[in-house]
């Protein structure tokens, strides 16, 4: 019977709660920290050389550029301290062409100049030599606040040469080639980073940055005396987790579904970033069109016909989903957005899909989840304490769009952390305004060592 194969199927989807690996993250979290264990480690624990959250006292005109969501912005942030502390913010959306993510750096980083340039236009600002703030949403080993090497692409960009390079000093020299205005950069920043200073400006408990949106990761507020890689014991350092490469080394083997590896094999980075291709938006849809296809394959669905859309790559982005698993949709209506996909189906059809949906973004908020839940732990033990209050500043498509995954996640991380109480914030800004706020501090920091 063809219901009880795809109940069988959906199963593998379905995680124990000792599949639910909060004790691997921390294992992971652990050897990103040590120096022994720093070199192979997988979750990288990169320090990013913010020493704080926003006091409140951070000031000045600032420009932001925000890389690697789903869009690319240019920012203009104004920051007011003293009594009446305000935020001011002017930003243009700019887009990326598939050929520049994936053609060469030179080429890549000229476009973001170029846009910089239409924005400075825009703004009537081009003699202004602004400090700026660069959210860039990859990894980078930072050496200080400003220079920050790229580890290797993730998600969709894979310009040639610049893994390996300093991308400040690529925006630099991509900002001389042009030979029309100077900007001063000041900080390469995270998004999780932004995130968690955009929303710790207004919540001073927040000291932990999440993403769930094309990709996912999260950073935190760790003990120096812990990050073994820097020199220093007291206070503590924002550390971008990296933690979408959790699994690079095998130990999520157990849970993966065939589903799973095709959609890596067929990725611009296969074998990398396994944990973020079963919890972010860039691949929940992918997963989702494989197990169609097999299903379909199998006769399950769309009559046994696999049609030319199902075997396009990308046809099911994260808002798709989302309307897709809505509650209030009635199933005509889930239909017919497989139809605007280009896919017939019959009523049955559309009810499988919907299962299908539901199976794969429930395990990827289980996911999250659990990694967050080894987070909240892993401070609640730096500190000493029996029972911690926090709060997670959060962004990202997946969080914002989708029904069910935020309130699945909060329940797994109230499961798998219960001596945490543990509070989500949405951010509302963007990282671009936390890339300011590390830029008031930068400038500051400049100007007493001068
Ligand atoms: C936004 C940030 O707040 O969240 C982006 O400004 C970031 O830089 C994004 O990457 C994550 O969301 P998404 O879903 O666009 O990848
Ligand atoms: C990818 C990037 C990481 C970023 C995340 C969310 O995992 O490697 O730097 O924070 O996507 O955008």
């Amino acid at each position: 019977e063809h219901s009880r194969e795809i109940t069988q199927t959906l199963s593998e989807f379905r995680l124990t709660t000792e599949q639910l690996l909060e004790k691997r993250m921390k294992i992971e979290i652990q050897n990103g920290l040590s120096k022994s264990t720093q070199e192979a480690a997988t979750v990288k624990m990169l320090p990013t050389f913010v020493h704080s959250t926003p006091d409140g006292s951070e000031h000045g005109d600032f420009l932001a550029l925000d890389l690697g969501g789903t869009n690319f912005r240019v920012l203009l942030v104004k920051i007011r301290s003293g009594k009446r502390r305000t935020v001011e913010m002017h930003n243009k959306i700019y887009s990326i062409p598939l050929e520049v993510m994936t053609g060469t750096g030179e080429e890549l980083f000229d476009h973001i100049v170029q846009c910089i340039s239409d924005f400075l236009d825009y703004m009537g600002m081009k003699n202004t030599r602004l400090p700026l703030g660069f959210t860039f949403s990859f990894p980078c080993r930072q050496t200080s606040l400003d220079a920050g090497v790229l580890v290797t692409w993730t998600k969709g960009f894979k310009a040639t040469d610049c893994e390996g390079e300093d991308v400040v000093g690529l925006l630099r020299e991509a900002i001389k080639r042009r030979e029309e205005f100077d900007l001063d950069v000041v900080a390469v920043v995270n998004d999780t980073v932004g995130t968690m200073m955009t929303c710790a400006y207004e919540e001073p408990t927040c000291e932990i940055g999440l993403i769930a949106g094309t990709g996912s990761n999260a950073c935190y507020m760790e003990e120096m005396r812990n990050i073994e890689m820097i020199d220093g014991e007291e206070g503590r350092m924002c550390v971008n987790m990296e933690w979408g490469a959790f699994g690079d080394n095998g130990c999520l083997d157990d849970i993966r579904t065939d589903y799973d590896r095709a959609v890596d094999d067929f990725s611009l980075n296969s074998g990398k970033q396994r944990y973020e291709k079963m919890c972010s938006g860039m691949y929940l849809g992918e997963i989702v069109r494989n197990i169609l296809i097999d299903m379909t394959k199998r006769g399950f669905l769309f009559r046994g016909q696999i049609s030319e859309t199902l075997k396009t790559r990308g046809i099911f982005e994260t808002k798709f989903l989302s309307q897709i698993e809505s509650d209030r949709l009635a199933l005509l209506q889930v239909r017919s957005i497989l139809q605007h996909l280009g896919l017939d189906s019959t009523c049955d059809d559309s009810i499988i899909v919907k299962e299908v949906c539901g199976a794969v973004s429930r395990r990827a908020a289980q996911l999250c989840g659990a990694g967050m839940a080894a987070v909240v732990d892993k401070i609640r033990e730096n500190r000493g304490l029996d029972h911690l209050n926090i709060t997670v500043g959060v962004d990202g498509t997946l969080y914002k769009l989708h029904p069910h995954f935020s309130k699945i996640m909060h329940q797994t991380v109230i499961d798998l952390a219960p001596q945490c109480n543990v509070n989500f914030l949405l951010s509302e800004d963007g990282s671009g305004k936390g890339a300011a706020l590390i830029t008031a501090v930068g400038c500051r920091l400049r100007r007493e060592l001068n």
